[in-house]
């Protein structure tokens, strides 16, 4: 969906004429952000548009997709700072991209962070790691994951995306130093993503 969105905004502006029915609602979705000024405003604006999309199914309570819609749903209608969400065609996987906060090491640089909600979620947590460029700090592998203990051990269903991504960004924040972990060369060959359930979390220092 966010391709195809996106697409249809191209389509649109060359006047490409099609018949068939979801190219008429794509365009007419594409209508919508029409008076939105920058390009990137636009591509912002439909995806944020394919996110709302997620919205308008019903769930019934117990649905594996429930609670995921419900966090979706309060993360567009209150994102927490300095966080910019995308989500395609799967409710279960989302983009975050986060901008360092003023005033830190990281201040106006965007890194994205994919989540993807397994089976289990909430009673596993959700897998959370960053995209390249990943930002250097101490506790991000150069592969992407993230040494947070709230993503492993620590992780209650309680706790939400959204508050995991503000602890991520305030990890970020509280950096003295853009270094690599320590152990980077032991772990960054792994594929990103794999659950933390075993990790050993050193306090402040893995
Ligand atoms: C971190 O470790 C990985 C795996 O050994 C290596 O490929 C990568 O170059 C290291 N990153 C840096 C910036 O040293």
């Amino acid at each position: 969906m966010l391709v195809t969105a996106f697409c249809s905004l191209i389509a649109l502006a060359c006047g490409l004429q099609t018949e068939d029915r979801s190219s008429r609602l794509l365009n007419a979705a594409a209508l919508r952000v029409a008076n939105v000024p920058s390009s990137a405003a636009k591509r912002r604006s439909s995806v944020r548009g394919a996110a709302k999309d997620h919205l308008r199914r019903s769930f019934r309570p117990g649905h594996v997709n429930y609670r995921i819609q419900k966090e979706l749903k309060d993360f567009l209608t209150t994102p927490p700072d300095h966080c910019e969400i995308a989500v395609g065609s799967n409710i279960r996987v989302w983009i975050i991209t986060l901008t360092g906060v003023e005033g830190t090491l990281y201040e106006g640089e965007k890194y994205r962070l994919k989540i993807v909600f397994p089976p289990e979620y909430p009673l596993k947590p959700p897998i959370i790691y960053f995209l390249q460029p990943t930002p250097r700090h101490p506790h991000v592998y150069s592969n992407g994951d993230i040494c947070l203990n709230l993503l492993g051990t620590d992780w209650k269903p309680t706790l939400t995306v959204a508050s995991v991504a503000l602890s991520i960004l305030s990890m970020l924040s509280s950096a003295k130093e853009k270094k690599l972990p320590l152990d980077n060369a032991s772990h960054a060959d792994l594929k990103a993503g794999g659950q933390q359930h075993n990790w050993m979390y050193h306090d402040d220092k893995c």
